[in-house]
């Protein structure tokens, strides 16, 4: 922290409370992580996904009606406008998905909002339902794939394992898919989370926040680190590699994706919760290489910079979930993705109810009183 005439500046806001929340509680110290009061990894094991977002919504346990009512709601609203899926469908191969994602929420506001109701709510889950056909259509298009329209009497993360790969998952890959969504739900006031609720705290609309808050995922320093936890995999080839490559990359101070988090001073818990289900689903599909490589980096890692308190993040295992599910590595972002826009959209109604414009301040550090010099008189 530094100050400059008595402001005094947090560079990347590092401890700067901006609202009081409800929604989660983050322990960095002890590696907590609570949803409304909640443990995260109790309700990846026992909730559905659409429990969770009705939890993270409303503020409480659904009963079994409510439940149903938003499974229905939510999976009446899984598909999406002819104009969006004309969109999806000029849009290059190329395009990457957390890019279609960005554009294909804005044009949601366009499209989408002048039939439907304007209650928050509803909206915030009328787009929880929509990403997943969004993602899985551009995916299959751009591979030459007829797309697979969204089955209702699939749950939300079946129903989107069965949008990308054609096939309904088993009990046990459900289960698994719903347990990822639930732990990648939310977490906070991170940047995606924040970039929404200053979107918001404008008073523009939930598609602009959502859209925005998909641009700030996708970096590499935030969601964005899943992909490149992959391509550091495959960079390091072979378990017996990882040690010169960890210190090769600290020699030349770079980060090592999957490590490393502003809140988290010990293990993420979520890291330990995918790190066992990568470590079940290495044995079943018989991966002899992710796996074993992330582990071991997570131990030399660990060895060497716990010092500086860092350990995993949830996205060191994700990735590795991810490719042992056969899912291309273009779109673990947008997976996150499909996941936090529970919490973004939470944030935003709960934010604007007692709404102010969050507007930080910079310190000024140019010149003073400089001279105009006319266009002509310039070198
Ligand atoms: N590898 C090596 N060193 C690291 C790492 C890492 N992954 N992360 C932090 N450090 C070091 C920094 O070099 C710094 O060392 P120094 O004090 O000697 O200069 C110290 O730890 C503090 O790191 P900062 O970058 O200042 O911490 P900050 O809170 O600003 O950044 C962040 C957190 C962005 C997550 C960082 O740890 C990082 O870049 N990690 C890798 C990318 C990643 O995995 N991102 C996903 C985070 S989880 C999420 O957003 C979903």
């Amino acid at each position: 922290m530094t100050s400059f005439e008595g402001v005094k500046i947090f560079k990347g806001l590092e401890n700067v409370a901006i609202a009081e929340t409800s929604l989660s509680y983050i322990n960095g110290e002890k590696g907590r992580l609570v949803y409304r009061g909640i443990p995260v990894e109790v309700l990846a094991e026992k909730a559905s996904f659409e429990e969770v977002a009705f939890l993270l919504w409303f503020g409480y346990l659904p009963n079994r009606k409510e439940l149903d009512d938003l499974i229905r709601f939510m999976a009446d609203s899984r598909d999406i406008h002819p104009e969006i899926e004309d969109h999806i469908a000029r849009l290059p191969n190329k395009a990457h998905p957390m890019d279609v994602l960005r554009s294909c929420v804005s044009l949601f506001g366009v499209f989408e909002d002048l039939q439907a109701s304007h209650d928050e709510l509803q909206r915030a889950a009328r787009i929880t339902a929509k990403l997943p056909t969004i993602v899985s259509y551009h995916y299959r298009l751009s591979r030459g794939m007829k797309p697979v329209p969204p089955d209702k009497t699939l749950d939300h993360a079946s129903n989107f394992y069965y949008m990308i790969t054609g096939e309904k998952p088993d009990e046990e890959i459900s289960k698994l898919m719903n347990s990822i969504l639930i732990l990648h739900a939310e977490q906070g006031l991170n940047a995606s989370t924040f970039t929404a609720m200053v979107i918001a705290s404008t008073l523009s609309d939930m598609y602009s926040s959502i859209t925005g808050a998909i641009g700030a995922l996708k970096g590499p320093l935030h969601g964005g680190a899943n992909e490149k936890v992959i391509d550091m995999i495959e960079e390091i080839g072979t378990p017996e590699n990882v040690e010169s490559y960890v210190e090769k990359a600290l020699k030349e101070k770079r980060k090592i994706p999957g490590f490393g988090h502003r809140v988290y001073k010990t293990y993420d818990p979520r890291s330990k919760v995918l790190k066992e289900y990568a470590r079940k689903l290495s044995l079943k599909m018989n991966d002899a290489k992710y796996f074993p490589i992330a582990e071991k980096l997570e131990k030399v890692v660990v060895e060497k910079l716990a010092h500086k308190k860092i350990f995993p993040n949830v996205d060191l295992y994700s990735g590795i979930v991810y490719k042992l599910l056969g899912f291309p590595k273009e779109i673990y972002t947008a997976i996150f993705a499909i996941a936090r826009v529970v919490g973004w959209t939470a944030h935003v109604i709960e934010y604007t109810k007692s709404n102010k414009i969050i507007r930080p301040c910079g310190v000024y550090v140019g010149p003073m009183n400089a001279e105009y010099i006319p266009l002509e008189a310039r070198e």
